[in-house]
């Protein structure tokens, strides 16, 4: 219910202030992919050069599909979790010699691919085609226990699949990419997990943990 309201606030705050990102200025999905894989471990700025000599370096899916296996490694050599990039190029492979080389353009479809789990897949299929697939990572997360006061614990997939249902009933048709971008960008510059800038917030009159003076307490995580 109060998560209706957020594309309208979320949307307009996104087109003013969404952060000039290399990969933002492509819906193709093996642009979209390969940035989503680089930025599963690591930070937007440190990305950000891998992405672009990466993306010279192999322009489409044929490109990575075909090359040496040392050069990909090569050109991953600093980003870590090198298994990312096997995981790539064997992705590449299956998608040229079982697709043609097209991307397939559901969720569902493209969580059977190597590497792609829910959240990947959720990215791609709403940045790429427009389905009101969410992507829920630990931004994401945070946001909506914020929001609704939720102190289910985080790691739960209960609490996960949860979040994702409900918000997945809001994605504005036609929006959906710029709608899971914008809880991105929310996650990434605002909403943050220390000192989160509620009074640069575009959903702070949705928000009942800032109501509630408790944005700290939230989110919930299971005790280690
Ligand atoms: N983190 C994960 N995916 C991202 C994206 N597409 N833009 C910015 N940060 C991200």
């Amino acid at each position: 219910a109060v998560y209706e309201a957020l594309p309208a606030l979320l949307l307009p705050w996104y087109a003013e202030n969404a952060r000039d990102l290399p990969w933002r200025h492509s819906r193709e999905p093996y642009r979209v992919w390969v940035s989503e894989i680089m930025l599963q471990q690591t930070r937007v700025e440190a990305v950000i050069g891998y992405y672009n000599r990466f993306m010279a370096a192999f322009p489409t899916i044929y490109a990575l599909a075909e090359a040496e296996e040392s050069r990909v490694l090569k050109l991953w050599e600093g980003l870590g979790y090198y298994s990312r990039a096997r995981n790539l190029q064997k992705t590449a492979k299956q998608i040229v010699d079982d697709f043609d080389g097209v991307f397939p353009d559901t969720a569902e479809a493209l969580e059977k691919l190597p590497g792609i789990g829910a959240y990947t897949a959720g990215a791609i299929a709403s940045i790429c085609f427009e389905c009101p697939s969410a992507a829920v990572d630990g931004n994401v997360l945070r946001i909506m226990a914020r929001i609704t006061a939720d102190d289910s614990p985080i790691d739960l997939p209960a609490t996960k699949r949860k979040i994702g249902a409900a918000l997945e009933k809001v994605y504005p048709k036609g929006r959906c990419g710029a709608f899971t971008q914008a809880l991105m960008e929310l996650g990434a510059c605002v909403c943050t997990p220390k000192s989160p800038g509620c009074t640069a917030c575009p959903v702070q009159t949705l928000c009942a943990a800032h109501r509630e003076n408790a944005v700290q307490s939230f989110p919930v995580k299971l005790p280690k």
